[in-house]
């Protein structure tokens, strides 16, 4: 099944070393992030080692190496948040849950990703879960927050 989808993304492509960013776009929306199954995949494709694939990918946050959690909780870093204690929340979620960003909980219940904004600057620190926008997030109402999730 997986890797019937990422064959079917590499199909698009002619197999040039250009082609990897696109292919690994194409892979995490099918996918929801990219498995070590499809590396292999697109490292044979290209004809360039796993270890130049992952160096790519890791090297822009917009890729994940792990399947999406059942609740994905992004906590902002920008700017404003920062320096309003987005930090703090992040280091708060980091011990709550057991992972650090990029990481899924083994239950699969929560993953984790740091943003660089979500729009909402004004309402700082931020923290969305799914599609819910928590604005002026505090370290003790985060805790309750990330219960309500299962
Ligand atoms: S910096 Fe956090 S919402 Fe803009």
């Amino acid at each position: 099944m997986e890797n019937n989808q990422y064959q079917k993304t590499m199909a698009g492509y002619s197999g040039e070393e250009g082609d990897l960013i696109p292919i690994l776009q194409g892979i995490q929306t099918d996918l929801g992030y990219i498995s070590e199954e499809a590396v292999r995949g697109v490292s044979h494709f290209l004809k360039v080692s796993e270890s130049q694939v992952y160096g790519v990918a890791s090297f822009y946050s917009q890729f994940r190496f792990n399947p999406p959690g059942r609740n994905s909780v992004k906590v902002c870093l920008g700017t404003a948040c920062h320096v309003r204690g987005g930090q703090i929340l992040i280091d708060q979620v980091e011990r709550e849950l057991g992972i650090l960003p990029g990481q899924t909980t083994a239950d699969m219940r929560y993953d984790l990703q740091r943003v660089a904004c979500l729009g909402c600057c004004a309402l700082a620190p931020v923290v969305a879960i799914n599609d819910d926008i928590y604005s002026r997030m505090t370290v003790v109402l985060l805790k309750k927050t990330l219960s309500e999730y299962e």
